[in-house]
Formats: structure tokens, sequence, C-alpha cells
């Protein structure tokens, strides 16, 4: 359609069919083919008129039942304007790759764009239009539950996946039918709770949002991204929800967001738990001003706006405004065109579960995994070793993780059967559950871990521990996995631990016993194969820390870009003796594993690196040059990473932070060079004007492979390029 044909067709629009388009129902509203009101849908006192004049609906897909729906509804629809079939399609449609998390620890976006890209098209041959993802949300507590959704806890590397993620969705405007709109969500700052506790206020100055909060929306903006959430949280102290300042100022003007703003579930009515709101009518009032188009789940649009218009002619521009935009995204969806996108089931067969989709996701999930300790090279296995299999993570299809509604779980295959295929001599005993423990289960293991020569044990949490409202307090194991561990132990047999998990936990007492570990995450379809794969050696491990393992629950929050402090402590012996440091009297600062840590067979080291200049302009970028060695017979996979510093600024500056990174195979016995193009735009920050800027001074550059072990070298911001900056930035 063109735009004047979509304005003509909003022209013919009554009030009552507007408001219908900012109306998003469940999928509990529909039954076999219709809409209908029953069981507790029947509360919300809709009348079946209004159901057919609802713009969207969430959580319905199938080729066939998405076809029957929507020709029912169109059927019905006075100007056939067709519905949009929402769901959340996070880490794959029925394809299931590794949580978002994971993916991001492959430090390399081709992963998260390919996996968005097989998540859209198999989505799209469904019936989905939409997907409620990338959760971009910078994230630095593992409390709260949904880290496992996000991109971890560094600006620059959430922005690259949220970016990717974005592109691998949505690909070129006008999507073609293989792909589906993205909504970055959730704005904002969803992913800093107080005390990491689901729901709760989010207290940020507005330098540190804008700082590290703000970058990874800002891209998938960049992005052309076509739909953003807005939040539950509070932020600046009002719900995000009724947020004008957030919403009309930062998204609207300043980011230039101009697609379609769509409110969380029922956010629009928890205005009035908030207690921002009196009532729902107060609450649709405020959420609409704040430039919310799109009611998911509250029905306060529906049951207010019309009285509204009848008094405020602001009331109808608005909803105009918001119309216009949902019509827009129908649009570039080509609805207009073809309702059904093409879906048929037919396509649908051909589409799903593809041997390449399924490849594709065990590719991530082998690209995914973090090896954090591998004592005398005990990994990889060998072919031959007698393996003792035990532990309530081995013998599950369970390791989909949250977010995989249409994956399978019954069907998807269990560690301990890939690894009979990989080895030779295997025996299994669970000997504990995630929270169960018996003595005969644990005699059973210890008598196949008698008889091995290594114990490979399957710990950590089920995956419904991770995700939403699954907030924790504790983040060790559950204390049935560490007795059984503890047991396991006496045996005195090298002990190889994998850890099934949606976000860090404090692993202290589990990496005394192991030999080895590994973090597996929660894999998706193919992960079983994949950690197969990495142990007998065909893979190389290659996934890097998204997020800081804490050595202690009281550290948390614990992350590496922290804010340079009065009195650091120095990492050397002086640190005991000066009692008035930045530290704890009863813990290390130092996490267990930092950011950016992973470890891989190939022995790999990054020496020499060099600099083609000293000095940044505008137009002069430096080159930042360093050798990877890889001093094993085993080809490598090396994630290198670049740190800057700045000494001197005009707001306090992190003690590092991430600006670039790549992901580079190192054949064996020999070396490459990797170099960073470092631009000026690297260097910026945010200061107490909130503006951004870059500032004169001295810079560290660091190169390495993990955020701890860095090499350094110094560069100079001599003229004032902050300013020029400004000024483009201003255009
Ligand atoms: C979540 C969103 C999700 C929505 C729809 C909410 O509870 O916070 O992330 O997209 O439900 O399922």
């Amino acid at each position: 359609m063109t735009n004047s044909t979509v304005k003509k067709l909003f022209e013919k629009m009554t009030i009552e069919e507007k408001i219908g388009q900012l109306l998003q129902l469940s999928a509990d509203f529909f039954q076999g083919n219709s809409a209908v009101i029953t069981g507790p849908m029947s509360e919300h006192h809709l009348s079946l008129k209004t159901l057919y004049q609802a713009g969207s609906v969430l959580g319905v897909s199938g080729a066939k039942r998405v076809r029957a729906i929507q020709s029912d509804y169109l059927a019905h629809s006075r100007l056939k304007i067709p519905m949009l079939f929402m769901a959340d399609v996070v880490h794959g449609y029925q394809t299931i790759f590794p949580i978002p998390l994971a993916l991001t620890a492959s430090f390399d976006p081709s992963v998260m764009k390919n996996a968005s890209e097989v998540a859209a098209s198999e989505a799209a041959a469904g019936g989905v239009h939409v997907t409620f993802a990338p959760m971009v949300d910078l994230v630095r507590d593992p409390r709260w539950g949904r880290v496992m959704e996000s991109s971890g806890e560094d600006p620059f590397l959430s922005s690259v996946m949220a970016q990717a993620a974005v592109k691998g969705f949505q690909g070129e405007k006008p999507l073609a039918n293989e792909h589906i709109a993205a909504c970055v969500k959730h704005f904002a700052a969803y992913g800093a709770p107080e005390a990491g506790r689901e729901y709760n206020t989010v207290d940020l100055s507005e330098w540190r949002f804008r700082e590290q909060y703000l970058p990874a929306y800002a891209k998938a903006i960049e992005a052309q991204v076509l739909l953003v959430m807005t939040s539950f949280n509070t932020l600046f102290g009002v719900p995000a929800t009724a947020n004008q300042y957030l919403m009309r100022d930062i998204l609207r003007k300043e980011l230039h967001f101009n697609g379609v703003l769509i409110s969380d579930w029922d956010a629009i009515g928890e205005l009035i738990t908030h207690g921002v709101a009196g009532d729902l009518k107060q609450a649709a009032s405020l959420a609409l001003k704040a430039g919310v188009d799109i009611d998911m789940m509250s029905f306060a649009y529906a049951h207010y706006l019309k009285k509204a218009t009848d008094v405020d002619s602001n009331t109808k521009k608005l909803i105009d405004e918001s119309v216009m935009r949902i019509l827009e995204l129908k649009d570039v969806l080509g609805l207009f065109d073809d309702p059904y996108r093409g879906i048929s089931e037919e396509r649908e067969a051909i589409a799903i579960k593809t041997h390449k989709n399924l490849a594709s996701a065990q590719h991530a999930a082998e690209q995914a995994m973090v090896l954090l300790k591998n004592k005398n090279h005990i990994l990889p296995l060998k072919q031959q070793q007698r393996l003792a299999v035990v532990g309530p993570a081995a013998n599950t299809g369970e390791i989909l993780g949250s977010w995989s509604w249409q994956g399978d779980s019954s069907t998807t295959e269990s560690y301990i059967s890939a690894l009979r295929r990989h080895f030779l001599n295997v025996s299994y005993a669970q000997g504990c559950g995630f929270h169960q423990i018996n003595l005969q289960e644990v005699q059973t293991a210890m008598k196949i871990a008698r008889n091995s020569d290594v114990i490979v044990a399957f710990m950590g949490l089920p995956q419904s521990d991770s995700g939403e409202a699954t907030s924790m307090t504790n983040l060790c194991l559950p204390k049935e996995q560490l007795t059984l561990l503890a047991r396991l132990s006496e045996l005195n047999k090298p002990m190889v631990i994998v850890v099934n998990t949606g976000r860090p936990l404090v692993l202290t007492d589990v990496d005394a016993e192991s030999d080895a570990m590994l973090i597996s995450w929660f894999p998706g379809s193919r992960g079983a194969e994949a950690l197969a794969n990495i142990l007998d050696g065909t893979v190389e491990p290659s996934g890097k820390l998204p997020m800081t393992f804490p050595r202690k629950l009281g550290q948390i929050p614990v992350y590496y870009n922290a804010y340079s402090t009065g009195r650091p402590i120095q990492g050397d012996s002086s640190d005991n003796e000066n009692k008035y440091l930045s530290k704890y009297i009863d813990e290390s600062n130092e996490p267990l594993y930092p950011f950016g840590f992973g470890l891989t067979y190939a022995d790999l080291i990054v020496t020499d690196l060099r600099l083609n200049q000293k000095t940044i302009t505008p137009n002069k970028s430096i080159h930042v040059m360093a050798v990877v060695k890889n001093r094993s017979d085993r080809d490598g996979l090396a994630v290198v990473q670049c740190y800057i510093h700045q000494k001197v600024g005009q707001t306090v500056r992190p003690i590092k932070q991430l600006i670039d990174f790549i992901k580079v195979i190192i054949p064996a016995n020999s070396t490459k060079t990797v170099e960073f193009n470092l631009t000026s735009d690297k260097l910026v920050s945010v200061h107490s004007d909130l503006a951004k800027h870059i500032d004169v001074g001295e810079y560290i550059v660091m190169v390495g492979l993990d955020s701890e072990k860095v090499l350094k070298d110094t560069i100079f911001v001599k003229q004032n390029i902050g300013e020029l900056y400004n000024d483009q930035i201003k255009k």
C-alpha cells in the first residue's frame, strides 16, 4: 500500500475502530476460529464487537490457526484491517537456540543475527508477525531471573548484540515474508531492579542511565526496530508506562523512534498499584499521554478512551497518531497486500526445525559454552576413558531454557544420550535431583564413580528457575547438589562439572571440587550434541562470560566496568595493610571469574600491542594492533577484546570499558595480527550536563583475552574534538 492509501483507510475509521487498533488481546479470547468471551475473559466486559475491532493478539501461532482466526476476523471487520499476531519468540521458535545470555557469550554478533533470522523464519511460517524481542536491558544483578534473556553487563556488547538481533529478525524493509518485526524491550532499565527483586523500583541517576543503560536501546532503534515495549518498573520516580519524559522526550524526540510503542502485560493497569493513577481511566490517560500506542491486556484504552474523546480533542489527536503508527506497521509487514503473509501448513512443514536450522542452533551452542577451568588439561576427554556421568541435569531434555514455549523438551536430546554416542564407556546414575537427595542414589553414583576414570557431573538449576519472576537470594548450587559433589570428591577422581544455568551463580565451592568447569547455560535444541563435541574436543570451546561470576553473594552487584572510586585497592599486599580502602574485610573484591573470561583448549596469548599513532582526531582513527600466538597443536578460537580507560574525565570514568572485540581462528602453532580501528566516537562519555562529549586528555588502551589480563598503551586526544562531536550530534 502507498502511504496515501493507508491514510485513506485511516480516514474511513470510526473512533471505535481506531481505539480497537490500540487493543491487544491474548490467545484466551480465541477458541477454534473465532473470538469468544468465556470464563475469566468475561471479567473484562468486552463486547464481541470490540473483540472484532482489536488490532492485535498475542500468543497465537500455527499456520492453520492463524489463517482461520485472521479470516474469521476479517469477515467480521468492516474495513478489513488485518490483525497483528505477536508472540515472544526470544531464542527460537521451534528450533531453540541457546538463551540470549548464552548467545551473547559467543562474542559473535553473527551468531545472534543468525539465531534471530532462523527464529524469524520459523515464526513467520507459523503466522507470527511481531516478536517481543530482543530484550536489551543491561543487567548487573544475577538475583534477577531475567538476566537469562539479556546480553549481560556491558553497554557495548549489549549494543552490538541488540543490533544483530534486530537485523536478524527484521531483515530489510519492507519485510520479506521470512522476517518478522522486532520489539526491543523493556524501555527502560528494567534490568536494574533494586535488590534484584522482580518488578521492583529502579533508581538510577539520569547520568548513569544515559551512559550505561540507554546505549543498547539506542542501537536497536538505530537498526530501525519497529516496536518498543515499555517496562514494568519506575524510573526517575515515574513508572515507565506513564513516563512522558522517558517516552516522549528521550524515546521519540531524542532517539527518533517513530514506530509502535506497546505496553508490557497489564502495565497500564499497574499504574494504579504503582500509585500514580487512581483508577483505570486515569491510567489510560497517563499512558496515552506518555505515547503508549498499544495496550497489552489492561483494557484501559478499550474502556475509557472513547469517553475521553467526547471531551478532549487532544486525546483524539493522540489516538490518531497511535493508529497511524499501527497501520504503518501493518503496511510494512505487507498485511494489507496479504493478511496471511503467505502462510500455509505446507510452508510451515518445510520451514520449521529443518536440518539447517538445527545445525545453526548447534553451532550457536558450541560458540556459547564457556570453559572456566581446565586443570591439567583434563579436557578434552578421550573416547576410551571410562566416564561416570551424574547429576540432575544429565538425563533431561529440559535444557531449552525459559521463553521457549514452542520448543519441545520431550524430544530434545539429553546430555547423557549425546555422550553415549561420543564415548565408548559411559555409565550413568543421577545421584541427586536439582533439589532432592537420598542416600541410595548417592551410593549408586559413588559406585559408578569408583569404577570410572573421570566423573562428569551435570549440575545447576532447572530451567524453571530462570526467566521472568524467578528472582533468587541464594545463588549457590542447591545444597543437595553440593552434598553429592562433596561425596564424589572423596574418591579423588578427576571431576568435570558442567553447569546448566540461566544466570551467573556463586560457584566458589563447586570450583574447589572441580578439575574442569564448563558453563553450558540452557543451550537449546542441539545443546547436548554441542556439549559432547566440546567434551571430546571435536569443537574448541570459545564462549566468554558476558557477566561477572561473583565469589560471594555479598559482592553483588559486581561487574568489571565499575567507576573509579577514592581509595581503590591496589591488588597487592598493601591492600591488607590499609584498612581504609574500598574493599570488604571478609572477602576480596575479586570475582570468581571476570567478564570476558573463558578458556580454550588451544594455548593462546596476546603479545606485541602496537598503535600506528598515539593521537586521535575526528578524521584519523588509531589502528590498535596485537599479535595472538597459538602455542599449541590445536587450532584455537580467540576472542580478542579491546578496552579503554580515560585517565581524567569531567565525570568519573569506568576502570575499564569494552570498545571492541573480534573472534578469530588462530591456526595451530601460528600467530595472527588482529587490528581494531579506534575511532573517536569510542571515547564518548556523558558529562554531568547529560550531553555526550569527547574529552581532551590521556586514555589507556588495553587488549587481552579477558577483562583482567591485558596489555596496555596510552593514546591522547589533543585538540578539543569533544565540541565538534557535540555539534555533530546536535545536527
Ligand atoms: C513480559 C514481556 C513479555 C510479555 C508478553 C510480560 O510479562 O515482561 O517481556 O513480552 O509478558 O508475553
